[in-house]
């Protein structure tokens, strides 16, 4: 294991749940592969362009004198993924899902003909499966008996990811970041004992 893509999805700088999950994450893999380089995709912080019409045609099948647009944000984000052995993302969760940041990063990422193919069995991906860490900070509470909300999250990734073939998803959770500090502080002490407790998670991908 040589290098790590960490995805970075939230806009705070200072106070980040999903930021001091994620990093948690990646520190447990670098002091299991020393030798590993970590790169840094800021998308919270350093958004990148949502698809651009350059970028609509092309994926339409059209080719246009001069494009460039987004689509040399794609080919750059398509790059860095292809290149890392284990992916660690630290992502909020708004409004039931993933925020903005992360799902303009997807729709560069999985592209017809280059990330994935129509096959008749649906879309086959054409990457090949690595481990990917998934840190998810949330306001609220959408895991376990007393979640009031839907979690379209969970799903939504690893059916994306699933896409381009990404499926040993392993995901971890800092819950109700919005309540008291003694609820917080309680929180992450459970959210710790997790990982603790599940690491290194089984490689296991997730059934197509
Ligand atoms: C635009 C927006 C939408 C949000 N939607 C939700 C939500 O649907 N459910 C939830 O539990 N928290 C929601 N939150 C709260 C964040 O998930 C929470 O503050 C989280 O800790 C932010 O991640 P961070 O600590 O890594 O910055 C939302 C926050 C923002 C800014």
């Amino acid at each position: 294991m040589n290098s790590i893509l960490h995805i970075s999805c939230s806009a705070r700088a200072e106070g980040s749940h999903s930021a001091r999950l994620a990093a948690q994450i990646v520190s447990r893999l670098v002091a299991q592969y020393p030798q590993a380089e970590v790169r840094l995709r800021d998308l919270g912080r350093a958004s990148i362009p949502h698809p651009d019409s350059d970028y609509a045609y092309s994926l339409a099948g059209a080719t246009r004198e001069g494009a460039t647009g987004s689509l040399a944000h794609s080919d750059e984000l398509i790059a860095e993924l292809e290149t890392a052995d284990t992916i660690v993302i630290g992502t909020p969760m708004h409004n039931y899902t993933v925020p903005s940041s992360l799902k303009a990063w997807i729709d560069h990422v999985l592209r017809i003909g280059r990330t994935f193919m129509p096959a008749p069995e649906g879309k086959r991906g054409l990457l090949h499966d690595r481990p990917v860490y998934i840190a998810v900070a949330s306001g609220g509470l959408y895991l376990g008996e007393q979640a009031r909300q839907p979690d379209f999250l969970t799903p939504y990734l690893q059916a994306a990811l699933a896409t381009i073939g990404l499926r040993t998803l392993h995901f971890f959770a800092l819950q109700g970041t919005v309540r008291s500090d003694d609820a917080v502080a309680a929180e992450w002490r459970h959210a710790t004992a997790l990982l603790d407790a599940q690491w290194p998670p089984p490689p296991v991908a997730i059934a197509a």
